[in-house]
């Protein structure tokens, strides 16, 4: 089996890699091809990867190229985990909207719409090389903003393309043992888009628990959804938000916050990740002790440094480093191995949101097995959720059109649609900024 990792040079690929020399099953990866345009990051991370196959048996062949055509061609699974702009982009997409007084983040509000806007192009024209060179291939998207590029790619692919997120997982596994539930028991009713979703039930043996937990407010400030949104709130909705929502809910203080910090988040990993890559420009250098110091540094300021989560507490030890390479392999050995389970994915709806349209990309449950996932029927939304839900998504349509057309108007209307972008003068400033700083967005006229 081969796996083909689009954005091969990228910091996170050790955790993917690492995944891989757990998985002794048979159909396994057995040879891994980085693609990435930087040459220098991709043997920075193949150093690493080498250390870390050292005394595995049968650890999956590594090999890099700059060549995209050559990375794809008759691969049997692609992981897209591209970063256009790099850092310094994400860094730029922060920066510009708090200068503007709405919020600066890699995947909300308007730092989420500039991103966008630069990805799209790039992921569409990755699927459309994919759908010519791997037509049987299945494609794992990482990229972020997950829903949204994985609706772009799969105007392509169709349901060969799959968006994955870790958030939903790990929220999940939180309710469930905070209710003394085992989260492999547990059917967790997730539902909304990426980044944009609830718990609305937690069920364990057919029976729902989040009753119990909206109604024991001790229990809501025992975990860290509970403290981040705080226990009243959540008895309010009715449902446990996604972290994420903190930016909708919370939005004033953070964006408040935000611009008092001394640097974004995407400033910090900027900063920091470029100390790793240096360090690797000592031929002797240790990649994989050098890798390991970088990413425990990280994690330690995952709770501060700008994070949405900080101020609610610690987050354990198994819920850091985020999982989404534990998801990637759950979801590639369903496939692979025709192994039935199920995962919270990002997919094409077909029904299952009777809000949202067929091709409209949604975050939901869904059943995998070697025919692909299978979004599982899930109830309505309430209507808050609907209203949140309908109008993001009216911006992604919105988003995906000016990177169809080059429309700048059009981006205009993204910017100045979103329910955290406060005025159209504000959007359109918006689109100056962010045109003055990005190349990716010269297309727009
Ligand atoms: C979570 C999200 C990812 C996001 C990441 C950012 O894991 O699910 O989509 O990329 O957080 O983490 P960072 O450490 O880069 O701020
Ligand atoms: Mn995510």
């Amino acid at each position: 089996m081969r796996l083909t990792i689009l954005g091969g040079g990228g910091f996170r690929v050790p955790l993917v890699y690492g995944a891989l020399l757990g998985d002794r099953g048979a159909g396994r990866v057995t040879r891994v091809v980085l693609h990435d345009l930087d040459r220098s990051r991709l043997q920075a991370v193949t150093r690493v990867l080498h250390e870390q196959a050292a005394g595995v048996p049968d650890a999956p062949e590594v090999t890099a190229t700059t060549d995209l055509d050559e990375a794809l061609r008759g691969t049997d699974f692609v992981f897209c985990a591209i970063r256009v702009g790099g850092l310094q982009g994400r860094a730029d997409d922060e920066r510009v909207a708090l200068a503007e007084g709405v919020l600066g983040q890699e995947t909300v509000g308007a730092g989420g719409i500039a991103y966008g806007l630069r990805t799209v192009p790039v992921a569409a024209g990755i699927a459309r090389r994919v759908a010519r060179l791997a037509p049987d291939a299945w494609v794992i998207n990482f990229t972020n903003p997950a829903g949204l590029v994985t609706e772009a790619m799969a105007r392509h692919l169709g349901d060969r393309v799959i968006g994955i997120c870790d958030s939903p997982v790990g929220l999940g596994r939180r309710v469930a043992r905070v209710l003394g539930a085992d989260p492999r028991e547990a059917f967790v009713d997730y539902a909304g888009l990426n980044h944009l979703g609830w718990v609305r039930a937690l069920r364990v043996a057919g029976r729902d628990r989040l009753p119990d937990l909206l109604a024991d407010p001790d229990l809501l400030g025992s975990f860290e959804e509970g403290r981040l949104f705080g226990a009243a709130w959540l008895q309010s909705l009715g449902a446990i938000p996604n972290e994420y929502l903190h930016y909708y809910y919370f939005n004033r203080e953070t964006v408040r916050a935000y611009q008092d910090a001394e640097r974004t988040r995407g400033a910090f990993l900027r900063d920091q990740q470029a100390g790793f890559y240096e360090e690797m420009r000592d031929p002797d250098a240790r990649a994989l002790a050098a890798w390991d110091r970088t990413r425990a540094e990280r994690e330690a300021t995952y709770m501060a440094e700008n994070r949405r989560t900080a101020g609610a507490g610690e987050r354990e030890a198994d819920d850091l480093s985020g999982g989404y390479e534990k998801v990637a392999l759950a979801l590639m050995r369903a496939v692979a191995r025709d192994e039935r389970t199920t995962l919270v994915l990002n997919v094409r709806n077909r029904g299952t949101l009777s809000a949202l349209d067929g091709d409209a990309v949604v975050e939901v449950p869904c059943l995998v097995d070697a025919n692909g996932a299978h979004p599982i029927t899930a109830d309505p939304l309430p209507d808050h959720a609907t209203g949140l839900v309908r109008a993001v998504k009216s911006v992604e349509r919105d988003v995906l059109d000016a990177a169809g057309s080059g429309s700048r108007a059009t981006a205009v209307r993204a910017f100045a649609l979103h329910p955290l972008v406060d005025s159209v003068s504000v959007a359109r400033r918006l689109v100056e900024g962010y045109t003055a700083v990005h190349p990716g967005l010269a297309y727009l006229r």
